[in-house]
């Protein structure tokens, strides 16, 4: 079967159908452009307080607890600190700080933050000083992460420890079995480390009981497989949780919050199930020792399980939510829900339908920190959506790199450009190209007061986004360009499309300085060709060029969304695939979470993935690769269609051509060097802000 002449847009994101009585209108709120609701009229449920234990949090909107690899030598940071003000500034009700580990034996990466001594106490009461005075309230997370240690501090692994020694699928950990003396050790950490949050003005902790960490791992009976008073019976395999939990309410007293994260259903075999999960709910709302119980899902122990912890876009919007629905129908204290809630209508719906108490939008406040404030005033066409891309948050954390957003590089660089400084004097800019690249560039010098036209060679603006959007769950990537060119709109930016710029037009322009953002155009390696074979690039299929029925080959060099998503489209449209990588495997550049979602998708619609091939040639009916280890060569044979996805060659000519003509210029984005929108729209940002 062909491809398709136009590839098919895809439905809008998925929504879990939780709230039946409320209709299932993509537009809940009746809001269009122009037309600005009343807060109350548009989010009654978002901004009502919650009282959490003694706490009242001024609304339902909460940046749950995420690792930001901000920290420094264990402590909180110069940068930390501005990263949640700018979140408190935007207006979010609630905070809950990162994991901090709670025992020596807890540093499950070597830039976790640590609480095990009063060193922490100025760092935390840093943070707590600077988002109180924006009405928000900040709890701290408690953590042990039993066998799930990522990495050591020094390159070499460290003893993990954990209830039993059963090892762990995905780190490939064997711990060490917990001695009894370790347990009441660790124990009296979380009690100490509760002790030093509050000391620091914190206004709750949080047990991470989630996601397969050290106190999961004590409730499941497949990984505790502990004889003593630790294993066993339910009642045994709760005790570690019990004992964590009134060890830190003993060191906090009654009137400080003490939360418990817990996953309702860790989706894994060896993992925490829905029925115990309750159950453990159940037993800590009737100790009557918790204040709120946090819900998400999965375990760091899989790669399936992992998935779950950030979501992708594969998932459905507030896919947990039925999840937190159950436990909050069994319990008595307020319940969070966690999960691609990244919209405040979604956010409303779930609260509306009485799913949750409050809602974490963790990721949403990660990409615009002043998504609360903006639609509390009703201007939710002024937020920028996060995309669950998770290529600069999680992406960036599973790579020791502090957390950043691909659609607002501000994020993670607070101290350098959380504020734009207004220009001395106002410039004409000339930005070349509607790419991300140049519509952050575009959007930023015009926010600092200079007058900026941006020309785009099409009739629309995007780029290669526009391509990326059609890719098979890859539809919500279109949401990036939506928000730039809103950013760039809303800050005054002239956009002229359908307008082809050479340096000419440029002279005719007199620009003060252009920013060239040009782009990249399909790369065409190098290959040995005999006879006619049908060979086409990924940009042309993608854009709906007709394939031959039969086997087709992607030959992938960058393992990126390209390969992937090109070989999902044609195996979805009825031909046979193989997927020619010359890494170790497909999709390597993306992050783990969305990597896992394409490999899924691939397995189940058959396509072939060839590793560590290089692609050679091709003749009438056979494409030909070498291997990369071993040089000898490997031959895919019955081939109607090879489809190249070899990268990128930048579109920067005109760079050089405006030099020459005695102008200032600037080169961003792939027009740069062929990378991805994360790049483009970080080097938009600092071309905006240095012109
Ligand atoms: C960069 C990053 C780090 C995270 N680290 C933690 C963490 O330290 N503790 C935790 O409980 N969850 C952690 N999470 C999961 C989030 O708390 C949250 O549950 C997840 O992002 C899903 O919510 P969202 O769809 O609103 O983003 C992390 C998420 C991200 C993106
Ligand atoms: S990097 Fe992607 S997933 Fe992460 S916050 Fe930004 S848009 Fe969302």
């Amino acid at each position: 079967m062909a491809v398709a002449e136009k590839a098919p847009r895809r439905p809008p994101p998925r929504t879990v159908e939780l709230w039946n009585h409320v209709p299932d209108d993509s537009n809940p709120l009746g809001v269009r452009s122009g037309a600005r609701p009343a807060m109350s009229a548009a989010f009654p449920n978002l901004f009502r307080p919650l009282q959490i234990g003694g706490v009242v949090v001024k609304n339902r909107i909460v940046s749950s607890g995420h690792d930001t690899v901000m920290a420094e030598d264990g402590l909180v940071s110069d940068q930390l600190v501005a990263y949640h003000e700018a979140r408190a500034e935007g207006g979010v009700g609630l905070i809950i700080m990162q994991v901090a580990g709670v025992h020596e034996s807890a540093r499950y990466t070597y830039h976790v933050l640590m609480a095990t001594d009063a060193s922490c106490i100025p760092g935390y009461r840093r943070v707590a000083e600077t988002v109180h005075p924006h009405g928000c309230k900040l709890f701290g997370q408690l953590f042990h992460p039993g066998r799930e240690v990522m990495e050591s501090q020094d390159g070499s692994a460290p003893v993990a420890l954990a209830p039993s020694a059963v090892p762990n699928e995905r780190f490939h950990v064997m711990p060490r079995e917990l001695t009894l003396g370790l347990i009441g050790e660790i124990v009296a950490g979380y009690g100490y480390a509760a002790g030093l949050l509050k000391e620091a003005g914190l206004d709750g902790v949080e047990v991470v009981a989630s996601h397969g960490y050290l106190p999961s791992q004590f409730l499941s009976p497949k990984v505790n497989i502990r004889e003593d008073c630790y294993g066993g019976s339910f009642e045994n395999r709760l005790r570690f949780l019990r004992e964590v939990v009134a060890a830190v309410r003993a060191a906090v007293g009654p009137d400080f919050v003490v939360g418990v994260r817990i996953s309702a259903d860790e989706l894994e075999e060896d993992g925490l199930s829905a029925e115990e999960s309750l159950a453990a709910c159940r037993a800590l709302d009737a100790d009557g020792s918790v204040d709120y119980l946090s819900v998400t899902l999965g375990t760091s122990a899989t790669l399936a399980g992992s998935d779950h912890i950030v979501p992708p876009m594969s998932e459905p919007i507030a896919y947990t939510v039925p999840h937190a629905a159950r436990v909050k129908a069994a319990v008595s204290v307020p319940v969070f829900a966690a999960g691609r809630i990244n919209q405040p209508q979604d956010a409303e719906r779930v609260l509306a339908a009485g799913g949750a108490d409050a809602v974490i939008m963790n990721r949403a406040l990660i990409c615009d920190p002043r998504m609360p404030a903006l639609a509390e005033q009703g201007l939710v066409d002024d937020i920028r959506a996060c995309i669950a891309c998770n290529q600069a948050c999680i992406g960036h954390f599973h790579a020791g790199y502090p957390i950043s957003c691909i659609q607002h590089p501000e994020t993670g660089r607070e101290l350098t450009y959380g504020r734009r400084i207004p220009a001395p004097v106002s410039r004409e800019v000339m930005v070349v190209g509607g790419g991300p690249a140049g519509l952050k560039a575009a959007a930023v010098a015009a926010e600092r007061g200079h007058r900026v036209v941006l020309y785009e060679a099409k009739g629309r603006v995007g780029g290669q986004v526009l391509l990326a959007e059609r890719l098979p769950e890859r539809q919500e990537f279109g949401g990036a360009v939506t928000n730039l060119a809103s950013e760039a709109r809303r800050a005054g930016v002239k956009i002229v499309t359908n307008t082809f710029v050479d340096a000419a037009f440029v002279r005719t322009q007199g620009p003060d300085v252009a920013i060239v953002a040009t782009g990249a155009k399909p790369r065409h390696a190098p290959m040995e060709i005999l006879g006619k074979p049908t060979v086409l690039d990924a940009w042309q299929v993608i854009a709906g060029a007709s394939v031959p029925a039969g086997r087709v080959v992607v030959a992938d060099w960058n393992g990126d969304w390209v390969g992937v998503g090109l070989a999902r489209m044609l195996a979805e449209h009825g031909h046979s695939v193989t997927l020619a990588v010359n890494g170790y495997y497909a999709a390597a550049s993306l992050q783990q979470y969305v990597r896992d979602a394409h490999l899924k998708a691939l397995a189940l619609t058959g396509v072939t993935i060839e590793p560590l091939l290089r692609l050679f040639g091709a003749d009438d009916d056979s494409v030909y690769f070498q291997h990369v280890l071993t040089k000898k060569p490997v031959v895919v044979e019955n081939v109607v269609a090879l489809v190249l996805a070899q990268g990128h060659v930048s579109d920067d000519a005109l760079v050089a051509e405006i030099a020459e003509c005695g102008l200032e210029v600037v080169g961003i984005g792939d027009c740069l060097a062929p990378r991805s929108v994360e790049e483009a729209v970080l080097e938009g940002l600092v071309a905006g802000s240095d012109v």
